[in-house]
């Protein structure tokens, strides 16, 4: 997969487009200036870069260089910086109790990691982060609008909340949006929609 998204970075312009992802530009009120903010799989940093102007301290994650080369090609662009670390997230070490807010934007991963990689974007939360995530769920197969090609990278609520258990789901929601995100994210979508918080140590 990662040769895949390489290669699809590598194409001219923005695979997702410059702006950040709708549903987490509607959380502003979660953030504020200098909070620390972890952005996994952030691609081309629309995000992360996104979260930067905000002001907050912002370390975008992805296994693609050429993902995080435009990401901080975009940040120069628009007046910011991200920092970035090329790495696989499954083998990462993930910091702990390390953020305030992690966000993950359509960063599926395959059912022998999923439950694990969701613990770590859990427990890489300071007491009372938050957790910004969106996905595709398992009805996405009938659009035509992105995401994972085989059903079983694709998500439900259950799973999530299951994923999360222990942690305050401040918002969960199970829809069809309609995308408009680069070239490779138009028309209606299948999504889920998560806030949740972290109570870890309180
Ligand atoms: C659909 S793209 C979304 C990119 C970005 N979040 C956005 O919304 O524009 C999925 C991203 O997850 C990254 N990714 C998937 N699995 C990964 C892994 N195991 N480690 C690091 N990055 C990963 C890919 O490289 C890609 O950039």
């Amino acid at each position: 997969m990662k040769d895949f998204w390489e290669q699809r970075y590598s194409e001219k312009g923005w695979a997702y487009g410059t702006e950040p992802n709708q549903f987490l530009s509607t959380q502003t009120a979660r953030l504020k200036p200098g909070m620390k903010a972890l952005v996994a799989g952030d691609g081309e940093g629309r995000n992360g870069v996104w979260l930067a102007q905000l002001g907050l301290d912002v370390l975008s994650v992805d296994y693609s260089a050429a993902g995080l080369r435009k990401a901080r090609e975009l940040a120069i662009a628009k007046g910011t910086r991200v920092n970035t670390e090329c790495v696989d997230l499954t083998q990462w070490r993930w910091p702990v109790a390390a953020f305030d807010v992690v966000v993950a934007v359509y960063l599926h991963f395959s059912p022998d990691v999923r439950a694990t990689m969701h613990r770590a974007m859990l427990q890489a939360l300071k007491p009372g982060g938050v957790l910004i995530l969106e996905a595709f769920n398992k009805n996405q197969l009938q659009y035509k609008s992105g995401g994972p090609a085989a059903g079983a990278m694709l998500y439900s609520s259950d799973e999530l909340r299951a994923d999360f258990s222990g942690a305050k789901i401040e918002f969960l929601e199970d829809t069809v949006a309609q995308l408009n995100e680069g070239k490779y994210h138009v028309g209606p979508g299948a999504v889920l929609r998560l806030v949740l918080t972290n109570l870890g140590g309180r």
